[in-house]
């Protein structure tokens, strides 16, 4: 989609209304420019319409197009209903099967963000919402429902301007890893996950390094290799740098988690509960375009990015309940369930990234359905070692509409999670807190459990921070909640995209 800013809108665009509660149509910058007939057929029906929220396309007298949006809120308006509202006045536009807008920036301006920021996200949430997935579909005869062009009208400046292209750039690549996620398991195997990263790379300038099965053997990632055991699709493990920040400054590492189908294994997943497993590559999909994104914006950051790249699946040769697994780090885990599979494969990620002396690193995983039993469908969960950094990534999910809420990270959970023989079992001892007992694993890998039995405790009561000496900054995004749109999110069914706009945010502005 074209969005650019402009001075006035051309007469092929139809004119965007974005009223809110208290807005006089009067006053709104396109009505002075509109003939008289069309500005009395105006009035008249904005006069017989002003109770509730709604939008309605209309012909005007002379002509011309306009939409109208009347929305109840002010302009104090809450940032998420803004942006919701960026959502539907495209999927309306293209419900009318028109092709191009004129809007005014000014409409969109919230509360506590800038003109600037007003205009990124604008650009973001019109690519997100002017999305589908219909890659395995014909064309239909008259094409597809997408708008083609944005005209932005208000404030043609070059910061406008410059955040008009960053914000499309965010929203493409949101949408890039929508379509990897939602290309079906039998297609978006192991090995065409790592070729779209090794082509993302080279389209917006990363370093992509993907190692093959003799490789992943040879580092003893025998978490990756145990899950990947029932799969005639081999693993592989994909590796992306990007160091274009200071040399002094240690990188930060995001790792997702890349099950690109997620049966279950011998623990087979029951019918509805299977469906949508070819989403499971969720998390490694967003660390794949959160790289490109931060590449394409030229942030000046030392980032790296892991996925490592798996399919789960029951087999004669699959990995069994009881099974002992020697992770890279040399701790054991011992599987009792083989549909927690994510956490076993993220162990070695996780140990991998210890490579890189990392500051910080980021997890981003469809991990469990209990992280969507404890929120629903409308946020992430998020789990830390570092208070402040956990506020500054809840921050930037508010700014984005990425929301994410925090669960306990507690050393109290270790219990339920120690192994009869070996040193972790990969699920709970009972069926509560699975979200919890799941990040408590994962913790496991990056914290030095030599020192994990005295000094960890924290500084400031239950939530202070947990980190020691050795150990990076730790968060762990569970995005299975977010998985999928819900009907409300006003954008098209299937992969969401969750986390990618909110990564992007945190790792433009962390210091
Ligand atoms: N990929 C699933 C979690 C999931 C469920 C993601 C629904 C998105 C939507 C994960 O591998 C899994 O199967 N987790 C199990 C863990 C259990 C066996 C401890 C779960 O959540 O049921
Ligand atoms: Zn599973
Ligand atoms: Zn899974």
């Amino acid at each position: 989609m074209d969005i650019k800013t402009a001075a006035k809108p051309a007469s092929s665009s139809a004119l965007v209304f974005f009223l809110r509660a208290g807005d006089k149509i009067e006053k709104h910058d396109f009505f002075r420019n509109l003939a008289e007939e069309d500005k009395n057929y105006l009035r008249l029906f904005i006069k017989h319409r002003r109770d509730d929220d709604f939008s309605s396309c209309l012909l005007l007298p002379s002509g011309g197009k306009c939409l109208i949006f009347l929305a109840k809120e002010n302009k104090k308006n809450s940032l998420r209903k803004t942006i919701v509202a960026m959502r539907r006045v495209i999927s309306a536009t293209r419900r009318e099967k028109v092709k191009e807008i004129a809007v005014g920036l000014n409409d969109f301006l919230t509360h506590g963000l800038k003109t600037e920021e007003t205009a990124e996200l604008m650009a973001t949430q019109f690519e997100m919402a002017n999305f589908e997935f219909n890659d395995y579909k014909i064309k239909p005869k008259d094409g597809w429902k997408f708008v083609e062009k944005v005209s932005v009208i208000g404030r043609e400046s070059r910061t406008v301007g410059k955040a008009i292209s960053a914000g499309k750039v965010i929203g493409e690549e949101i949408n890039k890893a929508r379509t990897l996620s939602n290309t079906p398991g039998g297609d978006m195997t192991p090995a065409r996950l790592a070729e779209e990263a090794l082509k993302s790379g080279k389209e917006s300038g990363f370093r992509v390094k993907v190692l093959k099965e003799d490789e992943i053997k040879k580092l003893k990632m025998g978490g990756v290799l145990g899950v990947a055991k029932g799969s005639a699709e081999r693993p592989r493990f994909i590796i992306m740098e990007y160091f274009k920040g200071a040399k002094k400054d240690k990188p930060i590492v995001l790792v997702g988690k890349g099950v690109t189908f997620d049966t279950g294994g011998l623990n087979l997943k029951p019918d509805n509960y299977i469906y949508e497993m070819h989403m499971d590559m969720s998390g490694g999909a967003a660390v794949i375009h959160v790289m490109a994104a931060l590449a394409r914006l030229k942030v000046k950051k030392n980032i790296v990015g892991l996925v490592p790249a798996v399919e789960n699946m029951p087999s004669g040769s699959s990995y069994h309940p009881g099974d002992l697994l020697r992770t890279m780090s040399g701790k054991t885990i011992e599987v009792l369930n083989t549909d927690a599979e994510g956490r076993v494969i993220l162990a070695d990620a996780l140990e991998y990234s210890k490579k890189y002396e990392p500051q910080i690193v980021v997890d981003i995983a469809t991990l469990t359905g209990a992280a969507m039993a404890a929120l629903g469908q409308r946020a992430s969960a998020i789990f830390s070692t570092d208070r402040k950094l956990e506020k500054e990534m809840i921050e930037a999910g508010e700014k984005t509409g990425d929301y994410l809420w925090p669960l306990p990270l507690w050393e109290e959970y270790e219990e339920e999670i120690k192994g009869t023989f070996g040193d972790f079992a990969n699920i709970g001892k009972t069926r509560y807190g699975g979200a919890i007992t799941a990040a408590v694993f994962l913790w496991q890998f990056v914290k030095d459990n030599s020192l994990s039995v005295g000094p960890s405790t924290p500084k400031s009561g239950l939530r202070g921070s947990r980190r020691t000496s050795s150990a990076p900054a730790w968060v762990h995004l569970d995005i299975a909640p977010r998985m999928t749109t819900i009907e409300s999110d006003s954008l098209a069914k299937g992969a969401a995209g969750a986390s990618i706009a909110l990564l992007v945010e945190f790792l433009r502005g962390h210091r």
